[in-house]
């Protein structure tokens, strides 16, 4: 008897493991809501709901077709098993092609079920395609430019001061997409390099950034807030962290950010008195591992504030440092690859760092933008960031930086608001 029924208790055993294995993994209410930072099942726009729902249709189906079969199969396993040594040496029953009724039922099913999926996938694609034409109009418009590895994002109408001699052109930003909410943004996705692919999963994603191609996509944020973006097609060594953010802000707090970022950077006057003054050395380097994340919990917990804090410059300033910073940026040659507006740095290839103390984060998202992290990632971009061009352009250029000029160069950038 024993040997013509399953042995329940194993399955039993695997099911009661599983069932723990899910109850210790995590307790969090996020966990359970599956509201990670980069959930495509907690979303925050229209776009990504739409693809939510197809998501969901074509699971519903699935599931439905599933438990049919599976019930449909137990169903037989069980009851024409056999039930005696004599059923297990016996014939065959006699076999036959099955009952044309049954077959031709199991097809119309079949079209059936993908129909039911098709209705709204084919309503997605059309809605996440494009904006329909007087919203296109009407859309925010941004460039997102893909980089090995970071994002430029460029504000194709918003026109910044170049210098101080009035020239201008259009707003040029890293990393960090500051879009204003409740309003369609429709972002041009191009590539230098190689095909990277733009993914912010709470508001849409995701599309590819291809060579010669001029990709679009448009989202929606429905209130202010702070998303997660990921470059999500693999473009070499750092593609998994090739990370960005999309901060939407109401009206009135994104016309404040856009005038702020529109003016040259800021310069911290130094004086005679304050290079007499005892420096305040910024927070020391700690061990780090490679690859990992740098971002502290109070950021974690409520980035849109820590965001807003970094808007402002802080009260603590080392005017001197500052300077001494910001002459170091020219004679270590930083200027060559990165722009800061106003301050004679006219470089293209890395991000334009302007106004980087206003960002929440560095290195492609990676890390959080304070002194500490800053310090660890100038220091050697290298153990941060693998295969990046930063590391590239100290090995070849012989660039090093000892203590004290990673400590001025941090203070000069932080003071970038
Ligand atoms: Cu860029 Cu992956």
């Amino acid at each position: 008897m024993p040997k013509f029924v399953p042995s329940l208790g194993r399955v039993g055993r695997a099911l009661i493991a599983l069932a723990a294995l899910v109850l210790l993994s995590g307790c969090e209410w996020n966990f359970w809501r599956m509201d990670g930072h980069q959930s495509t099942m907690v979303v925050d726009g229209p776009v990504a709901r739409e693809q939510l729902r197809v998501f969901y249709v074509t699971c519903w189906v699935t599931l439905f077709i599933f438990i049919v079969v599976g019930s449909v199969l137990a169903y037989t396993m069980i009851k024409f098993r056999a039930k005696s040594e004599a059923d297990e040496h016996a014939e065959p029953p006699p076999q036959s092609h099955g009952n044309p009724l049954i077959e031709l039922g199991l097809i119309g099913a079949s079209v059936l079920a993908l129909v039911i999926i098709a209705v709204p996938t084919l309503k997605a694609i059309w809605v996440t395609y494009d904006l329909p034409e007087p919203e296109r109009k009407n859309a925010y418009a941004v460039t997102a430019t893909g980089y090995q590895w970071w994002f430029k994002f460029e504000y194709p109408n918003e026109q910044a001061a170049v210098d101080n001699t009035g020239t201008k052109a259009p707003l040029v930003t890293g990393n960090e997409l500051v879009i204003p909410a409740g309003r369609p943004v429709r972002i041009n996705l191009r590539t230098v390099d190689v095909i990277h692919s733009f993914w912010v999963p709470k508001l849409a994603g995701k599309v590819d950034m291809i060579p010669n191609r001029a990709n679009v996509i448009w989202l929606q944020a429905d209130q202010p807030g702070y998303f997660w973006g990921q470059c999500a097609e693999y473009c070499g060594d750092s593609h998994a962290v090739m990370r960005f953010r999309v901060i939407a802000l109401a009206e009135k707090d994104f016309a404040e950010w856009r005038d702020r970022q529109l003016a040259v950077a800021r310069a911290v006057a130094a004086t005679a008195a304050d290079a007499a003054r005892p420096r305040t050395q910024v927070t020391a380097l700690r061990a780090f591992h490679r690859n990992e994340v740098g971002v502290t919990a109070k950021f974690d917990q409520n980035p849109l504030e820590a965001w807003r804090a970094k808007q402002q410059p802080a009260g603590n300033e080392d005017a001197a440092l500052i300077a001494q910073g910001r002459q170091l940026f020219t004679t270590k040659t930083c200027n060559a690859c990165h722009t800061v507006r106003g301050h004679g740095a006219m470089g293209v290839q890395g991000p334009d760092l302007t106004h980087m103390g206003s960002r929440t984060t560095i290195a492609a998202g990676l890390i959080e933008n304070n002194s500490e992290q800053l310090r660890r990632w100038i220091r050697d971009p290298e153990s941060v960031k693998p295969g990046n061009k930063m590391a590239k352009a100290y090995r070849e250029n012989k660039i090093s930086l000892n203590d004290e000029e990673q400590v001025a160069i941090v203070a000069y950038l932080e003071s970038l608001k």
